[in-house]
């Protein structure tokens, strides 16, 4: 679905999710969201919090997974997910803390394996993901999942591409601070999704939406095993499909 702009398309997001959220409280369930950061999720975020201040949108039955975490690195670090969260949409909210979670970039080495199962375990038991939002990287990667991943992967500690490290550079004042690895969510996990929200905006997306929506589908562009899952909505704004 295409809309003139940015945040014409991050409303049509936060009001679809309101709605499920809505739906699962008249149905006295939880709703289970899968969250992504970046800075297309942002205008989505800020959309929720106004439906929550103005419109009475609560969040009290929502359970929170994201999608990744740089690793390491310590929860109160500028650049770290766990901040964004809280900054961008958590501190604002009534969610209750112990529904978020976040994969942890502080734990030791030795830990990661077992912490990554029992992240997807988590999901599974909590009812599975009811929606998964999505941005973009350059690569094509979704998460963190790099060029190399594959359809059948789960939550686990991945290797960062380059461009990747260099797009991160300006976070991180300087790209041989950037960490050179990443915690996430496998493609496999984001595929158990009920539905999968993928979101681009502005021209700098626009060719890898191209080779996301419309190109063969490889493991050297994540992105495309999405054309095979049976409920994905692919939100953009006119510039990011200037290409297709
Ligand atoms: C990072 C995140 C991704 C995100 C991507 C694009 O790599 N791990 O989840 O989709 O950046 O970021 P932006 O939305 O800022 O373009």
């Amino acid at each position: 679905t295409i809309y003139p702009t940015a945040d014409q398309a991050s409303q049509a997001v936060a009001h679809e999710l309101a709605s499920i959220i809505r739906q699962r409280q008249a149905e006295g369930r939880n709703c289970v969201l899968g969250l992504a950061t970046g800075s297309t999720p942002k205008s989505v975020y800020a959309e929720l919090i106004r439906l929550h201040r103005e419109e009475g949108l609560s969040f009290y039955n929502v359970i929170t997974f994201n999608l990744d975490e740089y690793y390491p690195i310590s929860w109160s670090a500028l650049q770290s997910y766990v901040r964004f969260m809280w900054e961008y949409l958590f501190d604002h909210i009534d969610i209750p803390k112990e529904n978020i979670n976040i994969p942890n970039g502080s734990i030791p080495k030795e830990e990661i394996d077992t912490f990554c199962k029992n992240y997807d375990a988590k999901i599974d038991s909590a009812g599975g993901l009811d929606v998964q939002l999505l941005g973009i990287g350059r690569t094509g990667h979704i998460g963190f999942n790099e060029p190399g991943s594959r359809l059948d992967s789960t939550t686990r500690l991945i290797t960062l591409d380059h461009v990747t490290r260099i797009d991160a550079a300006s976070d991180f004042f300087g790209e041989e601070h950037v960490p050179r690895t990443a915690i996430t969510m496998g493609i496999g996990t984001i595929f158990k999704a009920k539905r999968i929200i993928l979101m681009a905006w502005g021209e700098g997306k626009a060719q890898i939406i191209k080779k996301t929506v419309e190109g063969k589908i490889t493991e050297s562009i994540p992105a495309t095993f999405l054309q095979t899952h049976p409920n994905v909505g692919v939100i953009l704004d006119t510039a990011s499909c200037a290409e297709l």
